[in-house]
C-alpha cells in the first residue's frame, strides 16, 4: 500500500499555510487529508496557525493567545507569502481560519478526508488546549470510537508527551500521534554559544522530552508515531521496529521524491508534505 499523504498546513508549498486556498488546493491535489496546527485565542476559540505569534504569517503582531477571534479575523493571513490567490479560492487577503471553518471546508469535500490536528505547546493555556479541543469536537458531533465527524477522520498530534497522555483520555489509541522532535545540533550549539541556557539543563530538557516521546511509542501507549524525516534517517531500525510492533508511522515533513521513496521503502504508512501533488505523482510512477 502506498503511504497516505496529508497536506502539511494545506498545500503550503503553493499557497500561504493554513489558508482556505492551501486547504482547497490540498483537496484538488488529491491529498488523503490535511494537517493543521491549533492554538487557543484569548476568548477560547481554536484557530489554525502554526506560530505562537502573529508576526510571521499575518499583518498583525503579538501573541495569538492575547487576541480574540474577532480581532484575529481582521488580519490578512495570506499576503505575506506573495503568491496571488485565484478568485475561485477566495482571492487575496484571506482571513484567519478557525478550526470550525476548516472542518466545514473538509466536510464539503465530497469524499472521505483526514484531519490531523496538532496541538501546539507550550501554550499559555496549558492542557486547557486539549480540553477545549475535545469540547469543540463533541459539539461538532465527533464520535469518540471511530473518531469521525461526517466523512472527516480526526487524528491528534503533539510533541508534548503530557498533551498526548491527556488526549488519550478521550481519543482512540489508534488516532493519537506522539510526534518526535529532530534535535538540531546546530540550534543546540547556538543556544549554548549565546549562553541562554546552561549546558546540563539544555541537554536534560532535550533528551528528557525526546526519551519520554520515544518511550510512549516503544511501549505502544500511542497507536501513531510521528518522527521527522531526519529522525527516520538517523534511526531506521527503531522506526522499522515500531512498524513491526503494529504502530502506524506518520513522518513529517516530506517534500522530496527521494525522501518519499526512502520512507515508502521502509514501510512508513503516512507522510505529511507541503507539496502533496509532487509526492502523490512520484508514488503513482512506481
Ligand atoms: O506533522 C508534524 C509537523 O507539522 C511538526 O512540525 O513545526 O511543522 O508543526 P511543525
Ligand atoms: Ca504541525
Amino acid at each position: 500500500m502506498p503511504p497516505v499523504i496529508l497536506a502539511h498546513r494545506g498545500s503550503s508549498g503553493l499557497f500561504a499555510e493554513h489558508t482556505r486556498a492551501a486547504y482547497l488546493q490540498a483537496l484538488a491535489d488529491g491529498a488523503d487529508g490535511v494537517e493543521c496546527d491549533v492554538h487557543l485565542t484569548r476568548d477560547g476559540h481554536l484557530v489554525c496557525i502554526h506560530d505562537t505569534t502573529l508576526d510571521r504569517t499575518t499583518d498583525g503582531t503579538g501573541d495569538v493567545a492575547d487576541h480574540t477571534l474577532a480581532e484575529l479575523r481582521e488580519l490578512d493571513v495570506s499576503s505575506w507569502k506573495g503568491v496571488s490567490i485565484p478568485p475561485t479560492y477566495g482571492g487575496q487577503g484571506e482571513q484567519l481560519l478557525s478550526l470550525g471553518d476548516l472542518l466545514l471546508l473538509l466536510r464539503r469535500a465530497g469524499r472521505p478526508v483526514g484531519l490531523a490536528i496538532e496541538l501546539k505547546h507550550p501554550s499559555p493555556f496549558g492542557l486547557r488546549l486539549e480540553e477545549a479541543l475535545m469540547a469543540f469536537l463533541m459539539d461538532e458531533g465527533w464520535d469518540p470510537e471511530s473518531s469521525m465527524i461526517g466523512g472527516v477522520e480526526v487524528s491528534f498530534m503533539s510533541f508534548n508527551p503530557d498533551s498526548v497522555r491527556q488526549l488519550l483520555e478521550s481519543a482512540p489509541h489508534h488516532q493519537v500521534c506522539q510526534l518526535v522532535a529532530d534535535i538540531d545540533p546546530g540550534e543546540v550549539r547556538e543556544a549554548l554559544r549565546l549562553g541562554s541556557v546552561a549546558e546540563g539543563a539544555l541537554i536534560d530538557v532535550l533528551e528528557g522530552a525526546q526519551r519520554d516521546s520515544e518511550e510512549l511509542i516503544d511501549q505502544q501507549v500511542v497507536g501513531l508515531a510521528g518522527p521527522g524525516v531526519q529522525y527516520v534517517r538517523d534511526h531506521p531500525d527503531r522506526v522499522r521496529q515500531w512498524i513491526t510492533d503494529g504502530t502506524r508511522v506518520r513522518v513529517w515533513t516530506v517534500n522530496t521524491v527521494e525522501d518519499a521513496r526512502f520512507l515508502a521503502g521502509l514501510g512508513v504508512q503516512e507522510l505529511t508534505s507541503d507539496v502533496p501533488a509532487l509526492i502523490l505523482q512520484s508514488m503513482a510512477q512506481r
